[in-house]
């Protein structure tokens, strides 16, 4: 959470950190400021809200400076108002910092530097860093930021500046992630590779406990205790356009419409004849022979990627395969035996906080861990025995959808390459398999085609709910339905609601969606459900349809929309029975379900029907998410949400 920038060079950084922070703006939008320095003046501006807050901002009192830093905050500890917002100054506002992460000591620190007259002005766990380089600093800012974040305890991603060194800016990480980048006659650094890609494409992933000095022609790299260390650069492959819009207007949409051709780029890159190759997985037959036990670990949509992955995995290995959040994972008694539990964590960001933290303390206990990651040289790629790249490209928009298709696909192959290390998967089925998933990419295009009927039903909907939402506020049936447009039937409904009532405050929140999934589809339903609640804040919940008669059958009636994820498959006539339990207690389905299949449009089961492409079930998932996806995108934009930065979120969770 959290974005952090930095420039320095020949240029006016301003534009340069306004740009790279715009990019990083999916970690974080409650606030936004920068600092540059100029003929060693610093000058600073931040405001609460959006960047472009910011800009605005910028544009009647301009800022410039040819070094400078710059934050964009999703707020941990103090309200997300201009005080709390970074950078923060010292007392004599003589350094500025910006930080990403969390001083789990600030409590102490602060109390103590109080003490010793240091005058605070904001609630943030970061000010107390700037205080303690200033109360150390004794003529070098290398030494000064060093012997401070000795002594801070938690997660940090930290850029400097100071008058004193006009020319210097430092850097420093541990468990929060940072790159520096590498340019000519100028330097930068970012908390992910997006914020720099139009300047340079050579980059240092700086490590835990390393610090960065940069200086115009120079970076030079320290651990905490000074001593110099050296490090590769790495060349970032993809380009700066596959992090921008594309002409879509969001890039939810424009991720979801990847698809097709990020699992093409999968199979093309991981399938060799008749088998799949993983390059660079560094764990051994030999290890992986000795496995007898899997244990995936993730959070949220990665999660539901690996609860899916536990049923492909089951199928085809036949081994016993848990799966359990990281924020639950961390702090159990888990049962892992050194070198026979296979530990499987994934993670789209590779930086989330629990999921790293899992991974850790898996790899203590003697697990074999390997991970399903999507960001090239995170900290959790880059702490697994083994790595399996999702080649998803960048995801922007925070609610995440090519990066789980990407992760279910890898688990497909994962389950194939493991299957025959164990022998549970013979040349023969590997063949049907494979098989089974190239037709995937093409299957996904075809769907994607038939995106205005998702619309539809997604318009269907508002329309419905608006006039629902208008009689209510009504209190008046008959007299709401005289108008033609649901709009203007919402717009006279509000209009006499006026303040006295508030339940146009609530919209939605009486209308609740329920997904139902069964088998591999569960999780579908999972996600179909998350998806809906982060953009369009409509709450809806995820349930395995065989539990619905264990309590969310109680909230059936005419107002929820029941979304049934029915596609021909083993367990078809079981939904079928869900269907109409729902439908004798009024409810209202929409069914997602095979093409040409007539019998789930009957009248007796849906009220509408989204159709998927004939595929293999055991393939199902990764062409139901794609219907549920644009959902939950096209009911978000008719109510006009932030689509790709919902409230409240950040894409990555670097903070516990
Ligand atoms: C939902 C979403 C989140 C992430 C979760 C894990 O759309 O994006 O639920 O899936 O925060 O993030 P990663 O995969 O980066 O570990």
């Amino acid at each position: 959470m959290c974005g952090i920038v930095g420039y320095i060079g020949k240029k006016n950084a301003v534009p340069i950190l306004m740009d790279g922070l715009s990019s990083l703006e999916y970690r974080g939008y409650d606030s936004a400021g920068i600092a540059a320095m100029d003929k060693g003046q610093l000058c600073m501006s931040k405001r609460a809200g959006k960047l472009k807050i910011l800009a605005e901002c910028l544009k009647k009192n301009p800022v410039k400076g040819a070094i400078g830093i710059g934050h964009t905050r999703w707020a941990t500890h103090g309200e997300p108002n201009e005080i709390n917002s970074h950078p923060h100054y010292s007392c004599k506002s003589d350094f500025v910092i910006v930080h990403n992460g969390i001083i789990e000591n600030h409590h102490e620190l602060r109390e103590k530097l109080k003490k010793e007259g240091h005058k605070f002005r904001s609630q943030t766990d970061t000010e107390v860093v700037v205080h303690l380089i200033e109360k150390l600093y004794k003529g070098n800012l290398l030494k000064a930021v060093c012997a401070a974040i000795r002594q801070l305890h938690g997660s940090f991603a930290l850029g400097v500046i100071s008058t004193h060194h006009p020319d210097m800016l430092v850097a420093a990480r541990k468990d929060s992630p940072l790159i520096v980048g590498v340019g000519k006659g100028e330097n930068y650094i970012a908390s992910d590779v997006p914020a720099i890609l139009k300047y340079t494409r050579e980059v240092i992933y700086l490590d835990n406990n390393e610090v960065a000095v940069l200086t115009r022609d120079k970076v030079a790299l320290y651990n905490t205790k000074e001593a110099p260390i050296k490090k590769k650069t790495a060349k970032i492959k993809w380009d700066s356009a596959s992090a921008e819009k594309a002409g879509y207007p969001h890039f939810m949409i424009k991720e979801i419409n990847e698809q097709p051709q990020v699992l093409k780029t999968i199979l093309n890159h991981r399938i060799k004849g008749n088998r799949v190759v993983f390059e660079k997985f560094n764990i051994s037959e030999a290890k992986l022979k000795k496995i007898n036990n899997i244990q995936i670990v993730a959070c949220g949509t990665a999660y539901h990627a690996g609860l899916c992955g536990k049923y492909i995995l089951e199928k085809l290995l036949r081994l016993p395969i848990n799966v359990d959040t990281s924020s639950e994972f961390r702090y159990r008694d888990q049962i892992i035996t050194k070198g026979r539990t296979l530990i499987i964590v994934v993670s789209q960001s590779g930086e989330t906080a629990d999921t790293l933290a899992s991974l850790r303390e898996a790899k203590k206990k003697g697990a074999v861990v390997a991970s399903i990651c999507n960001v090239v040289g995170s900290s959790i790629a880059r702490e697994s025995d083994g790595v399996i790249y999702t080649l998803a490209g960048p995801e922007i928009a925070v609610a995440s959808t090519k990066a789980y298709t990407a992760q279910l696909t890898t688990f497909y192959l994962l389950g194939i390459y493991l299957g025959r290390i164990y022998g549970t998967v013979s040349d023969k089925a590997t063949k049907k398999l494979l098989g089974e998933l190239a037709k995937v990419p093409g299957l996904m295009t075809q769907s994607l085609k038939e995106h205005k009927k998702v619309k539809k039903v997604a318009d269907q909907y508002i329309r419905r709910y608006d006039y629902r939402l208008a009689e209510q506020l009504m209190f008046l049936g008959d007299e709401i339905w005289r108008f033609k447009d649901p709009k203007k039937a919402l717009a006279f409904a509000q209009q006499c609601a006026k303040k006295s009532h508030s339940a146009y405050g609530k919209r939605f929140g009486d209308f609740p969606f329920l997904y139902l999934g069964r088998n591999v589809n569960y999780p579908s339903a999972l996600e179909g459900a998350l998806k809906l609640k982060e953009i369009t804040y409509i709450s809806a919940e995820g349930y395995a349809a065989g539990e619905m008669k264990h309590g969310p059958i109680a909230l059936i009636d005419e107002f929820p929309l029941v979304v049934c994820i029915t596609p021909q498959s083993a367990v078809y006539e079981k939904m079928l029975s869900n269907i109409k339990e729902i439908r004798a207690r009024k409810g209202v389905v929409l069914s997602v379900a095979t093409e040409g299949d007539k019998e789930i449009r009957k009248k007796e089961y849906s009220d509408y029907v989204i159709e998927i492409p004939k595929i293999d079930e055991f393939f199902s998932p990764l062409l139901v998410a794609l219907p549920l996806q644009l959902l939950s995108y096209y009911i978000a934009v008719g109510l006009k949400c932030d689509v790709d930065q919902p409230r409240n979120l950040a894409k990555s969770v670097t903070v516990e």
